[in-house]
């Protein structure tokens, strides 16, 4: 026989509306007589409510932030008849059940027989105390994966120092994956919700997504904002286009972006290098990537020895780089050995963003649309063109200090660009 019964908050002492900060049992778990169901957790004391009684969790009244008092309902358990033997978490280990040999023969037998039921869930409830739990929960340790070696496989201390230790182990182990233990991917059935059509994603997405996703994964990215005084380049921009035009060549911000990342990168080399294990790759050499966006994605196509070219230069390789994108018709060779990235959002809008870092590279400049701003000259506003950049590095190379100067370099340069040739 078996009878459902009520579980509410024990006594507590003086506590109320304590917060449940863990459920330890779901329904259709079978618990013994103090076998912990939840967790509480005040201001001064994290605690327990144990199961008064055998049996299996029927219904739980209450979900994890409930507020709960001595007396609160917090489960519908059905107490398991003193008469049935209750499977307990060591007999289960111990005695996995045994087919008998005539049992066996009737299971193999191509007779269709009745199936077994399945053996009942059998919930595994951590053995450890408040104060252990709390502490696990502080490491972000999940306490039902940690191996107990006190009495009765109580949970100590030192088995959480040692479940941590022997992740930290097998992360640094594990080298290139960086054991990340990510949870798996939501799988929702998006037509239950509306229409919805599907459509691949395109060579170039299956190829960059990866990447960038690694790159997001591995850099530890920071990114620096800052603005430049674009107001007289872009006077002398329109000039060389104007004196220019018959040429038919066009120079944007981006040529002009590109001159002068090369003469901030010869100021500050460790820009210009690549991380190999405890190495820094120095590079001697300025291939300048830009990020060109197509209508399969985006690509980086690169701009070989930028330090030999003037602007004029730059402006049309890049402009041939961007139709060769655009066509699909770039080679492998033209976006290999890139030292430095630039992606630039200026021709479409907005005022700042954070790139993701196009490694082996360790920094990407990101240009934003220059607009016309009110600037504070020391005695009065004056409306200036003012260019919003943002510059993502990888922290294991770069410091933010040294990534403050950078940009403050790469400003000063764009504000006045004859000191380029300082
Ligand atoms: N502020 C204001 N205007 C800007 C600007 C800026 N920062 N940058 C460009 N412009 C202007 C240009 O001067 C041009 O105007 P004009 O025709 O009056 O002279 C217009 O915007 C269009 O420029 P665009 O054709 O985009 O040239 P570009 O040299 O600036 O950029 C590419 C070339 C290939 C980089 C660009 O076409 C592109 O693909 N950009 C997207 C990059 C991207 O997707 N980055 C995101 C990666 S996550």
């Amino acid at each position: 026989m078996s009878t459902t019964r009520e579980v509410t908050v024990p006594d507590v002492g003086d506590f109320k509306n304590i917060p449940v900060i863990e459920i330890l049992v779901k329904p259709g778990d079978i618990v013994k007589v103090d076998d912990p169901l939840m967790t509480l957790e005040s201001d001064k004391a994290t605690m327990e409510v144990p199961a008064p009684f055998a049996g299996t969790v029927k219904e739980l009244m209450v979900a994890i932030g409930a507020k709960v008092s001595e007396g609160t309902l917090i489960a519908i358990v059905e107490e398991i008849d003193e008469a049935t033997p209750v499977v307990t978490v060591e007999k289960v280990i111990a005695e996995p059940p045994l087919l008998s040999p005539a049992t066996s023969q009737v299971l193999s037998a191509p007779a269709p027989v009745p199936t077994p039921a399945p053996p009942p869930e059998i919930h595994l409830p951590a053995h450890a105390s408040p104060s252990l739990r709390r502490f696990a929960r502080e490491l972000g340790v999940d306490i039902d994966r940690v191996i107990g070696t006190g009495p009765k496989g109580r949970i100590q201390r030192e088995d959480v120092l040692v479940h941590v230790k022997q992740h930290m182990r097998h992360d640094t182990e594990a080298g290139g994956g960086g054991g990340l233990d990510l949870l798996p991917w939501p799988q929702i059935d998006f037509a239950k919700f509306g229409d919805v059509e599907r459509m691949p994603l395109s060579r170039l997405r299956k190829i960059s997504g990866p990447n960038l996703a690694r790159n997001w994964v591995m850099i530890p990215h920071v990114t620096n904002f800052d603005e430049a005084d674009v107001t007289d380049l872009e006077t002398f921009r329109l000039k060389v286009n104007k004196e220019n035009a018959d040429a038919g060549i066009k120079v944007t911000m981006l040529a002009f972006l590109i001159k002068a990342a090369v003469s901030t990168l010869k100021a500050f080399p460790e820009f210009n290098s690549s991380l190999e294990g405890e190495e820094l790759v120095l590079k001697r050499y300025y291939h300048m990537g830009f990020a060109a966006d197509t209508p399969n994605g985006l690509v980086v196509p690169v701009i070989r020895d930028a330090d030999k070219k003037g602007v004029l230069e730059i402006a049309s390789e890049m402009a041939a780089l961007a139709r060769g994108a655009r066509d699909g018709k770039l080679k492998a060779t033209d976006m290999q050995g890139g030292c430095f990235s630039i992606s630039s959002l200026g021709g479409i809008g907005g005022t700042g963003f954070t790139p993701i870092v196009n490694a082996p590279e360790v920094a990407i400049l990101g240009a934003a649309k220059a607009e016309m701003k009110p600037l504070w000259n020391g005695s009065e506003f004056r409306p200036r063109l003012v260019l919003p950049l943002s510059l993502s590095w990888d922290h294991r190379v770069v410091d933010g200090a040294a990534a403050g100067r950078f940009l403050h370099h790469l400003v000063g340069l764009l504000g006045d660009f004859r000191r380029i040739l300082l």
